[in-house]
């Protein structure tokens, strides 16, 4: 525990409560000065000399966690002839009521535009947020421009880039796309972050599919195989072992795609998974009830045992991070071509539910340690987006972006409870336990028992700075970074 500096006012101090980071949990208070924490120190402490103004915000019962961070959140996103429906104050908005107070967006170029254009374009909205965001490039294609562009937007701290391996003629990129981003973000300090899933076996699939039983939403499962998504890791994973470089596969939906590339990290790849949560708590047989459309995402929620399957590698180290893949359609625009999963708007909004599901499905449910989630949804989110420890964690300097969670409170997911700008929620009716009742952003209070106390935008765009790619994965496996220098 440190004792608190001598020197500045504390505006803000969190008692009582039990304090959780990464690695570490303890009962104790919290100080707050300038937006930053100041100083963590046993229970009781008297605040410094002249810090008679402070608020305090009594914790007894509840668990204060650093903010979410959440790695794959679209904002406004434009995909076919569907824009999802938020903009950066209704998504921080959702955000923060979830307990998540960094957001991590995706600049995806429009046809013509250029990954810089649209990276500058998506940055400048950060301000309208209620809390902090950084971003992910994109690239599609490669030109004579484009080395020079990712060398120009890693200066300006935006080093991580998004690649698709399928939506032919919208975002997917070709592999000698993939190998240039992945060397060029190697050798500025950056890294490909990559959806996986081989389009030629999924057309083929959805081919077949169209020919016998339709491609309606109740066929997502079968327009959208297991082995596209494994197929494609393998791929990409041999790319970046030629090419010496990390890699971040998003929204893994398969304990096999996770395992591929567990093996890779043990070889000495700086090669990392990301999950998300619907894939972790929702299982394929939604797409036999009713209005299936409501969870049409890619890829497609997988069988149940897969899903335990894919839960289990939370325990054992070997899933890194946890996302939303937040995508705000609402029903109208989810049911327009449900009879065609080809041109329906693929997604589902997710960025408010993300960690209050995770929570009552494994920390409650099956026993995950606090501190692990804290390091999947806060702590590895931020190193892996080089913005930790500013973020993602409860460390003295950074930002006092706080959950304060009461983890023994029971309520029902319900979309008009909820502040997603969109009619539905993929979790309608569902009861879970855990809740952040207050949520502190730059040390300022924003939300607390279920109202917003704080609407004003004070966002701002973080850049990275190195990134940090030892996130707090399995002890047993060795630290990638020192193992492939
Ligand atoms: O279904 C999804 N995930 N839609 C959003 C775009 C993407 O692929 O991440
Ligand atoms: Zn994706
Ligand atoms: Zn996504």
């Amino acid at each position: 525990m440190t004792a608190p500096a001598s020197a500045p006012t504390v505006e803000l101090a969190v008692r009582g409560g039990t304090l959780v980071d990464a690695d570490w949990q303890d009962r104790a208070d919290l100080f707050v000065s300038r937006g930053r924490i100041q100083a963590v120190v046993a229970p009781g402490t008297p605040l410094p000399a002249g810090s008679g103004q402070a608020t305090e915000i009594d914790a007894t019962g509840r668990l204060v966690l650093p903010g979410g961070v959440d790695p794959h959140c679209h904002v406004g996103f434009t995909s076919g002839d569907f824009t999802s429906l938020d903009d950066y104050r209704a998504c921080t908005t959702a955000a923060v009521f979830g307990g998540t107070t960094t957001i991590v967006d995706f600049a995806i170029p429009r046809p013509g535009q250029a990954p810089i254009e649209a990276a500058y374009a998506q940055r400048a909205k950060a301000a309208e947020g209620l809390c902090d965001s950084a971003l992910h490039a994109c690239v599609v294609s490669w030109d004579g421009t484009t080395h020079g562009q990712l060398t120009e937007l890693a200066a300006e701290g935006v080093v991580t880039v998004k690649m698709f391996t399928t939506y032919r003629g919208e975002n997917m990129a070709d592999e000698d796309t993939i190998l240039r981003t992945m060397t060029t973000l190697r050798d500025v300090g950056g890294m490909v972050v990559v959806h996986c899933e081989a389009n030629h076996l999924i057309e083929d699939a959805q081919r077949r599919c169209a020919a016998h039983g339709g491609v309606g939403a109740d066929r997502m499962s079968f327009t959208r195989p297991e082995l596209a998504e494994t197929a494609s890791v393998a791929e990409i994973l041999a790319i970046a072992e030629s090419a010496r470089a990390p890699v971040y596969f998003v929204h893994q939906s398969t304990a096999s795609s996770v395992e591929l590339v567990a093996a890779a990290r043990r070889r000495g790849l700086p090669a990392f998974s990301e999950t998300v949560a619907h894939h972790l708590v929702l299982d394929e047989g939604r797409y036999d009830g009713p209005q299936p459309e409501r969870f049409v995402c890619c890829p497609p929620l997988r069988p149940a045992a897969a899903v335990r399957e894919l839960g289990r590698h939370l325990f054992t180290g070997e899933i890194t991070t946890i996302g939303s893949d937040h995508c705000c359609y609402d029903l109208a625009q989810k049911r327009s071509n449900r009879h065609d999963v080809r041109t329906m708007p693929n997604g589902l909004p997710g960025v408010e539910t993300r960690l209050p599901v995770i929570f009552s499905e494994y920390v409650v449910g099956r026993g995950l340690p606090v501190t692990r989630f804290v390091a999947l949804t806060s702590a590895n989110p931020a190193r892996t987006n080089g913005i930790h420890p500013r973020k993602g964690s409860l460390r003295p300097g950074a930002d006092a972006d706080l959950a304060i969670w009461d983890p023994t409170l029971r309520w029902t997911l319900t979309a008009p409870d909820l502040h997603m700008a969109t009619d539905y929620t993929p979790y309608e009716g569902r009861t879970v336990t855990g809740k952040p009742t207050t949520v502190v952003v730059g040390g300022r209070v924003v939300v607390d028992a279920d109202r917003l106390v704080d609407p004003t935008p004070r966002g701002r765009h973080l850049p990275a700075t190195r990134l940090d790619l030892t996130p707090t994965l399995d002890p047993r496996l060795p630290n990638p970074t020192r193992q492939y220098a």
